[in-house]
């Protein structure tokens, strides 16, 4: 029973779509007809700049936390917490209050996984900021760490495979999401950080 409540309140958290909310109140338009049109922080950035946007990757981070220390208050199996925190991507993904138009769920997914895989989630994570540094691809940076710390928990840890199974499925969601932008990293055509004009 906890289980079901733990999901069920995990993606109805993970549907606050703050991009959404905080460019709707700030410029009055809907994100998602703006920039790539995806309601996340690389948006919020390109249409309100670095301190909104520092905000929405914050909160959107938050989320995810939220869902797996709810979780596991309830005291849930480990896989159970980790899907807790596929629930809540997913509601970033296709949030139940906006038309099931969301984002592509890498701020929530660098919470949750910060959860569960803290030392693998940090070095990804320091390799990630690298890569887009040096790059200026935010997209090229969130596919590596999407797919490098559930791996480096795989190769390195001691997870379960209900985890391993779980935090994979989460790297797959955001590849799909991100197909858009798999195709434009691939003919070079990708947004980059600090253009305005961005492809959807
Ligand atoms: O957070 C999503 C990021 O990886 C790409 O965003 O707006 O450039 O498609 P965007």
């Amino acid at each position: 029973m906890l289980t079901v409540v733990s999901f069920i309140l995990s993606y109805l958290i993970g549907s606050i779509s703050f991009s959404y909310l905080i460019t709707k109140k700030i410029k009055k338009i809907d994100i998602r007809k703006t920039g790539s049109g995806n309601a996340g922080a690389t948006n919020t950035m390109r249409v309100l700049g670095t301190g909104p946007a520092v905000v929405v990757l914050l909160l959107d981070v938050l989320k995810g936390i939220a869902c797996i220390l709810i979780a596991r208050a309830f005291g849930l199996p480990d896989w159970a917490i980790v899907v807790s925190g596929l629930l809540a991507i997913l509601g970033h993904d296709f949030p139940v209050y906006f038309g099931f138009k969301g984002g592509k769920g890498v701020a929530t997914t660098i919470g949750v996984f910060f959860m569960i895989f803290p030392l693998f989630a940090l070095i990804a994570g320091l390799a990630t900021i690298l890569i887009i540094a040096v790059t200026r691809y935010v997209s090229l940076g969130s596919l590596f760490f999407l797919l490098f710390t559930p791996l480096l928990g795989w190769i390195f840890g001691h997870y379960s495979w209900g985890v391993l199974t779980a935090a994979f499925i989460i790297a797959l969601l955001a590849y799909i999401q991100h197909r858009a932008n798999i195709v434009r990293l691939i003919h070079g055509n990708e947004n980059k950080l600090g253009h305005k004009n961005a492809q959807a």
